[in-house]
């Protein structure tokens, strides 16, 4: 591979984000050229959750403008691009996977350029391996192997032992709810809006943890495994008495700041367990929830107090889906040699495996 100025246009449409990237590598230097999203928040918002048909149609209609602005702000023709990245594995929405896939398939066939698939959660992982040296200008952080990282997100809650690149194991997951799905659910009930996590964690701000003691499913459980559908529950049950005037007086920032606690509780202790079992060289947290301040902070503070494993986070604008993640991921794939594809052999790998 000619590790010179390779430019990589990568496209992300899994759940609710139209996204297209556009990077330039330079060994192992890049600049972000652009990074367009195209937000669907608005559509789902009044139906408490994203609608698979809705978004599907979404897509459609914006993956196109999304493109013509990620190719105008990055300055570059589609002649100049050397590859298509697509995520077409790693779980989401079928017919929102396939308008991403179609349109990366038709760009690698007009242009003759290869695809690298991607899949969505190593693109989560992956993107906290950079380091910014100015405003666009990044270079990427070389793996320590082993490392582990925490995924959560509105599909997926996983504790991964990556013991080197190609070789993730899943040593720990949600057996019902992701965490995600949980603060959205809160949210829901509590008629808060969605995505759910931003709202609560703004609120709770404001709030007193301690005013209700919620549920911390399986926390003590000698496995990494999670469990979120009881908690859920019983914030519903308490809510729904404290709308009936049987509770004691607590706000609405109370709510959200004791299911926050509770949730982040639940994924602080497990993945300190998973490191004193695998002593990783780094933790990584990824995800849309790892934009949840005080996750970021009581993992960062139990890990650096209680470990020699070196913490490792996406700035907070990386962790929501984003077309950045699938850039880099799709790199470290062209480094490796892995998963690049003619556009005839490229399908849609629905499972969750990574
Ligand atoms: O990774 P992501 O953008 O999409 C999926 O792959 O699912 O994650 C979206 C999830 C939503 O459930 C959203 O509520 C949650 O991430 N989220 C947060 C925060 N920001 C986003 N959860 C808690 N606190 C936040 N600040
Ligand atoms: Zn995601």
């Amino acid at each position: 591979m000619n590790k010179n100025n390779i430019i990589i246009l990568s496209i992300e449409t899994t759940c609710d984000d139209t996204a297209i990237a556009i990077c330039k590598y330079s060994g192992d230097s890049f600049i972000v050229l652009s990074n367009v999203i195209s937000s669907q928040i608005k559509e789902h918002n009044p139906f408490g959750g994203v609608v698979p048909e809705l978004a599907s149609r979404e897509h459609i209609k914006n993956i196109i403008p999304v493109l013509d602005q990620a190719l105008k702000e990055a300055d570059v023709k589609l002649g100049d691009l050397n590859y298509i990245a697509i995520t077409n594995k790693g779980g989401g929405l079928i017919g929102s996977i396939v308008v991403g896939v179609e349109t990366a398939k038709t760009l690698s066939y007009l242009l003759n350029i290869p695809i690298i698939s991607v899949n969505h959660i190593r693109g989560h992982v992956l993107v906290s391996m950079i380091e910014k040296k100015d405003d666009k200008k990044y270079s990427i952080i070389n793996p320590i192997y082993p490392m582990m990282a925490l995924t959560v997100s509105g599909g997926h809650t996983q504790i991964i032992l990556i013991k080197n690149f190609i070789d993730w194991e899943v040593v720990g997951k949600t057996l019902d709810d992701a965490a995600g799905e949980c603060y959205d659910k809160v949210s829901k009930i509590l008629g808060l809006g969605y995505p759910g996590g931003p709202i609560i964690s703004k609120m709770a701000a404001s709030g007193d943890k301690t005013k209700i003691n919620f549920p911390r499913p399986m926390i003590s459980s000698h496995d990494f495994n999670f469990s979120f559908s009881g908690l859920k529950t019983a914030v519903l049950y308490e809510v729904e008495k404290w709308k009936n005037g049987k509770m004691e007086k607590f706000s609405v920032e109370d709510i959200c700041a004791s299911s926050q606690d509770a949730i982040n509780d639940v994924l602080t202790k497990k993945s300190l367990k998973a490191i004193e079992k695998y002593s990783p060289k780094i933790f990584i947290l990824a995800g849309g929830v790892a934009a949840n301040k005080d996750l970021r902070d009581r993992l960062k503070e139990n890990i650096e107090k209680n470990s020699d494993s070196k913490f490792m986070i996406p700035e907070i604008p990386n962790c929501m889906d984003n077309a950045l993640m699938i850039n880099i991921a799709a790199y470290f794939n062209l480094k490796n040699n892995i998963d690049i594809f003619d556009y005839k052999d490229i399908n849609i790998n629905i499972e969750r495996k990574i």
